[in-house]
């Protein structure tokens, strides 16, 4: 027989005193136990022996749920509303509403219905006061005493947080012959090493000692340990894709201006192209004040083109538009402000951050999630160049099958949309392009760039699976947990 552990002795030795079934409890006192843990392992271990013989058996029970306890409190709700009733026979239904909490006097109302009140031009009617009595009577006992076996179990559980039923697990162990036959110097316990200490191996103790065995067959349960959020894994993969291709990363605010959200990016002011990105427009600061000559320009290209070939957009530009403050609805706002600072330094630049749009929640979208940007400022920059990046950037991500398709953005020419095959479909996932000269125009700056914008949450359920984007951010422990890393 293998060697037992020192509980399992003293477990065994225990239930050779007497040879039904023993409890958890009974074993824990006479063991001089206070840890169940060591009860329950020494029993797994001694009924994988042979020596002892495992039962479980589970039985369902009530609870009150957060209802019910209010109930025993302060009286079951019907309870309530029938004294109310019996007390003054002529209250009227207007009555019950101005005493009642008006989640209550609807429900209650129901409630004595079903006792065999009814209500006839707003006054209530009943004939056996005793038998409504009675049945309130049985329920309230029901919640001070709740048993399983009781018929009431079944209203109750059809009314909402009133009870839950739970299953409990009662275990018993017992001995088996082979567990009464173990000789009692087997059983005697003995000092067992269970931890190999730098002091154990300088001394000669370990010469003679008794190591505790390793069972590396025992079950035993996941270590949870702190982690990041997939979301945040992922965005730590995609900067370090970024930073590996030579891009540095651009962090800036939420707050901005619709010049720069939206006038910089000659976005017309008063073209539905505005409302493709509905924006929340901020009441505080509702205005920010800009650069008056910045203004000037971008008002002139607008309005007539400016310098550029461009013949603009024609009508009349609005500086107080321009000024009002926005959560800023793409981070080429950001991209766009970095280069105005920079507009003769070639540059590699992303970032991963978050955005605003008024959108409805749904499956695939929330009114605040992230994209992921750049742009290549650099003599000679190109489409092919452009559309080379974004391959490889998704083929690190894992997504070699990329194409792009030709599409529209006010700021870009040529523009494209970005799909990647996944499961045999392909899925879009951003924009791209390179900016036209009525955005690089204003702002000095005279070497092409390539820039693009992508969603990240959709990435993100790409990666990890997903077909509801609220799955995202519902904390959701088990789900979390269970999360690959990225
Ligand atoms: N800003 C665009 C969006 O929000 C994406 C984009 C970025 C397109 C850069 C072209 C160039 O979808």
């Amino acid at each position: 027989m293998a060697e037992l552990t020192n509980p399992e002795r003293r477990m065994l030795r225990t239930l050779q005193t007497r040879h039904g079934e023993w409890t958890l409890d009974e074993i824990l006192d006479k063991c001089e136990w206070k840890d169940q843990a060591i009860a329950v392992s020494a029993g797994h271990g001694l009924t994988n022996h042979g020596l002892v013989k495992t039962s479980k058996t589970s039985k369902k029970s009530v609870i009150l749920g957060d209802e019910g306890l209010k109930a025993l409190e302060n009286g079951l709700l019907e309870k309530r509303i029938w004294t109310f009733i019996k007390d003054n026979p002529s209250v009227s239904m207007k009555d019950i509403s101005n005493s009642f909490e008006r989640y209550e006097s609807g429900p209650g109302i129901g409630l004595l219905k079903g006792l065999g009140v009814s209500i006839t031009g707003g006054q209530f009617e009943f004939d056996d006061v005793k038998a409504i009595d009675n049945e309130i009577e049985l329920r309230t006992k029901f919640l001070e005493n709740p048993s399983f076996e009781d018929p009431l179990v079944e209203h109750f559980n059809a009314r909402k947080n009133l009870i839950e039923i739970v299953e409990l697990i009662h275990t018993t162990w017992k001995i088996t012959h082979d567990g009464k036959n173990v000789p009692s110097e087997a059983l005697i316990e003995i000092k067992q090493i269970a931890d190999i200490t730098p002091e154990l191996l300088q001394s000669d103790d370990w010469k003679d000692a008794q190591f505790r065995p390793y069972d590396v067959e025992l079950e035993a349960s996941m270590p949870i340990s702190g982690r990041s959020h997939p979301m945040q894994a992922l965005i730590e993969r995609i900067r370090s894709i970024f930073l590996e291709m030579g891009f540095s990363e651009l962090v800036d605010n939420y707050v901005q201006t619709a010049g720069w959200n939206m006038d910089a990016l000659f976005i017309p002011q008063d073209h539905p192209a505005r409302e493709m990105q509905d924006t929340f427009y901020l009441d505080n600061p509702d205005t920010i004040n800009l650069d008056k000559q910045l203004l000037r320009k971008w008002k002139n290209i607008h309005e007539t083109g400016g310098d550029t070939e461009s013949s603009g957009w024609g009508g009349n530009f609005s500086e107080d538009i321009s000024q009002r403050g926005l959560l800023r609805t793409h981070t080429t706002v950001n991209t766009i402000q970095y280069l105005a600072k920079n507009p003769t330094t070639p540059c590699r630049v992303f970032a991963v951050d978050r955005v605003f749009r008024k959108e409805s929640i749904d499956r695939t979208h929330l009114p605040e999630f992230h994209q992921i940007e750049g742009i290549i400022m650099e003599p000679g920059a190109n489409l092919g160049m452009l559309v080379s990046t974004l391959k490889t950037f998704y083929e690190k991500m894992g997504y070699p099958e990329v194409r792009v398709r030709p599409a529209y953005f006010p700021y870009t020419e040529p523009s494209l949309e970005v799909e990647v095959k996944w499961k045999g479909k392909w899925l879009e996932l951003g924009g791209a392009g390179i900016f036209r000269p009525e955005v690089t125009e204003p702002l000095g700056i005279k070497d092409p760039v390539c820039a693009w914008g992508m969603g990240l949450e959709r990435l993100a359920m790409l990666v990890l699976g997903l077909d509801d984007i609220r799955q995202l951010y519902i904390s959701d422990l088990e789900w979390l947990r269970n999360q690959p890393i990225l």
